[in-house]
């Protein structure tokens, strides 16, 4: 397949473009490259020392021999261009990763929320109306989160793929019908994503364009064994307040000797994927497309959930560390239910990697090896959902100085 990887300098994005490469699919990234100058505005760096764009793409060529092509181009506002190289590529399908993804970064401050606003929706609907625009029947697959769906919305009930079955008594008897699982967004990064799910409901059924959209759980993990085979090749570690996600910052402050920072009580329940599954999903998930004509396929793209309180004491275990538990910044229930449904992947075959299976340890060695890169000043999180709420800097004292 000729795949178009959009977004494919990032976290998932550039693991997904070597695996798709490595399976034998003819892959070109476009990205803007937005989140290294994100990188450069919060003043932190990736803990892996990532390299640029051009060097990742040479290290490829020279460790596999496969070429994957490179346009610098950002969809939210370069339509025109963008539709250039829909007509010049004519992929048979399209990923889509490039999206600001931080839920803390998109509550920093208005500049951030309204940036995330017009970075999100506008590339999501100019790659939509590029398709209908070029009238190319390409597959898209779009990473969508977990975090549409709200956390504790339903309690117990497992969380369906996508769409709920409801009933509406009418004067004329009981409907069923089939809805759009209401959205219950935690961050504006959240509510652009329940609007991406609006807008591909109307392109599916106007335009017949053919769409996935996966709700991605939260991803940990470094390396693929695409990324392991050369240091040039290594993917990003966020670990900062804003991009770091919470079972590899644990494993970063565990490495450093920083106390593992929970957010309230550690009773959230969150939902979880390795790095690897993520990459396996995309594949599987292209390979599997709806026909034109059918709603927006949804997966759920999980592959176990866990209490953040109940993955710091194992990672504090394992590594021996202390648990710091900090005001919680989000506007959010203290502990919430998960039970998340993820039927159709596991009937089309993937094998999930799960926190028991040792990758943990990996984790660990990488945190480890690059321990020296991290700047503490960095580690907690201090964006908060509104004004006046208590933040983690109160409690500042109580933990190692910044380096
Ligand atoms: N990382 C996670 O835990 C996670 C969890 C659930 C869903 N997701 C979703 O997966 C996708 C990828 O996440 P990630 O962690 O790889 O994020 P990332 O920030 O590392 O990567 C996103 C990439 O998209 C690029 N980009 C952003 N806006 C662009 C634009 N307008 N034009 C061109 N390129 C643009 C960025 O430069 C970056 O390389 C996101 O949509 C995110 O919402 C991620």
């Amino acid at each position: 397949m000729r795949v178009l990887v959009l977004g494919g300098d990032g976290f998932c994005g550039w693991p997904t473009s070597l695996y798709l490469s490595d399976s034998g699919h003819d892959v070109t990234i476009l990205d803007n490259l937005s989140r290294r100058k994100i990188d450069i505005e919060l003043e932190v760096e990736s803990l892996t020392p990532i390299q640029s764009i051009g060097r990742r793409l040479r290290a490829w060529k020279e460790v596999s021999g496969r070429e994957i092509g490179f346009v610098g181009l950002d969809i939210a506002t370069e339509y025109d261009r963008l539709v250039d190289v829909l007509r010049d590529q004519r992929p048979d399908a399209i990923v889509h990763f490039a999206e600001q993804r931080a839920a803390p970064y998109s509550m920093r401050t208005s500049a951030t929320k309204r940036y995330t606003v017009d970075n999100n929706i506008r590339a999501t609907h100019n790659l939509l109306a590029a398709l209908v625009e070029t009238g190319l029947d390409a597959a898209l697959a779009h990473l969508g989160t977990m975090g549409v769906y709200g956390y504790g919305w339903s309690g117990s009930a497992p969380i369906p793929e996508g769409y709920l079955t409801v009933k509406l008594t009418t004067p004329d008897g009981e409907l069923e019908r089939e809805i759009l699982h209401p959205a219950n967004p935690g961050s504006v990064y959240h509510m652009t994503k329940t609007l991406d799910q609006l807008l591909f409901s109307f392109y599916a059924k106007n335009d017949g364009l053919r769409i996935t959209d996966l709700h991605q759980g939260i991803v940990w993990g470094t390396q693929t064994d695409q990324t392991a085979r050369d240091v040039a090749l290594i993917n990003r570690f966020d670990y900062d307040g804003d991009y770091g996600t919470v079972l590899n910052r644990f494993l970063m402050q565990a490495a450093i000797g920083h106390p593992l920072t929970v957010h309230g009580t550690g009773g959230q329940t969150r939902a979880f994927i390795h790095i690897r599954d993520t990459v396996r999903c995309i594949e599987l998930a292209l390979e599997n497309p709806p026909q034109a004509g059918d709603r927006p396929r949804v997966l759920n793209q999980v592959t176990e959930t866990h209490q953040v309180g109940g993955l710091a004491k194992m990672v504090a275990d394992i590594m021996g560390a202390d648990i710091a538990y900090l005001p919680n910044p989000r506007r959010e229930a203290d502990e919430n239910d998960l039970i998340v449904t993820n039927d159709q992947f596991l009937a089309l075959g993937l094998e999930p990697t799960k926190l028991s299976d040792g990758l943990l340890e990996e984790g660990r060695e990488i945190a480890q090896r690059y321990r020296d890169r991290v700047d503490p000043s960095k580690i907690i999180a201090r964006s908060v959902w509104r004004k006046g709420m208590e933040t983690a800097e109160d409690l500042l004292t109580d933990l190692p100085p910044e380096g």
